[in-house]
């Protein structure tokens, strides 16, 4: 028996075991779907720096290169699909219902499009605009579009509904996941570097930080151990696309 399969039957038995259910996961999730991941070796991000796409000085300074950059990866986004890891996902929280939460960090849909209900968008969404101005969030179709969008309602400029660094996250959207996180059994970790916060304070709130008894149980599923590897009890290592599967085929589901 391979180690690989020794660490999917110990997560399928903490699995068995537990009530509540919390999933983080990141941008490796979406990896084998085509999205590129972020933490490339040469710093940029498809080209971009990140502070000239994804920060509010970058907004400031050039609000019409910052659409550039997420009308075409929301152009991406609608080209690729979800991946058998992300339906892996739906057959969990489809199994343990309103005891299930995911969070995640991307922003590409693709969860929902694989047919999780019920996802905590961590970063925002490429799908959705907020109005500068008004404030109002709105639905952004799959349509070609381009330059700067105007608010329908006041007119202002339209910004993506995206997190960028240097801004808070959504705090009901934060504290939901903080709560799962806390409140689970088991936490599964998957596809993300573990570097960014406060997504990656979860994964210790998972533990009960001492607080909690019993503390959670974390299965990490990524290619290689990361920085949430020493929080982790299980470490399921191999494509997500691949591992996820497998543990739903444990679970009978
Ligand atoms: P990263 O690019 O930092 O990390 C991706 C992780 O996925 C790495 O640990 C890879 O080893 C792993 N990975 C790659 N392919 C995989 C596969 N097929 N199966 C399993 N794991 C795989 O992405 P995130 O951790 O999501 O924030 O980055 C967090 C945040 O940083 C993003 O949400 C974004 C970014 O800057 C904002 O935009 C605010």
């Amino acid at each position: 028996m391979s180690d690989l399969d020794a660490e999917l039957d110990r997560a399928a038995a903490a699995l068995r075991g537990a009530t509540r259910v919390a999933v983080l996961t990141g941008a490796g999730v979406s990896a084998e779907s085509g999205v590129p991941t972020f933490r490339a070796s040469d710093g940029l991000w498809e080209g971009h720096r990140i502070e000239d796409v994804a920060h509010p000085t970058g907004w400031r300074r050039d609000p019409r290169l910052v659409w550039q950059f997420y009308h075409a990866r929301r152009a991406k986004a609608a080209e690729v699909c979800p991946n058998p890891g992300h339906a892996a996902l739906a057959k969990l929280e489809a199994k343990w219902a309103d005891r299930f939460t995911l969070a995640t960090q991307n922003v590409d849909g693709l969860h929902q499009r694989a047919g999780s209900q019920r996802v905590l968008e961590l970063h925002g969404s490429l799908w959705r605009t907020r109005c500068t101005g008004c404030g109002e969030v709105a639905a952004i179709g799959a349509e070609p579009s381009a330059g700067i969008p105007p608010c329908p309602t006041c007119a202002a400029p339209l910004r993506p509904d995206i997190v960028w660094f240097g801004e808070n996250l959504d705090p009901a959207v934060l504290g939901a996941a903080e709560e799962a996180a806390f409140a689970c059994d088991v936490l599964i970790v998957a596809g993300t570097s573990a570097v960014v916060f406060p997504a990656a304070g979860l994964i210790p709130l998972a533990k009960g930080g001492g607080v909690k008894r019993p503390p959670g149980v974390v299965i990490e599923c990524n290619l290689t151990p990361t920085d949430a590897s020493r929080h982790a009890d299980i470490g399921l290592y191999g494509p997500s696309g691949e591992t996820l599967p497998r543990l739903c085929d444990r679970l009978g589901l």
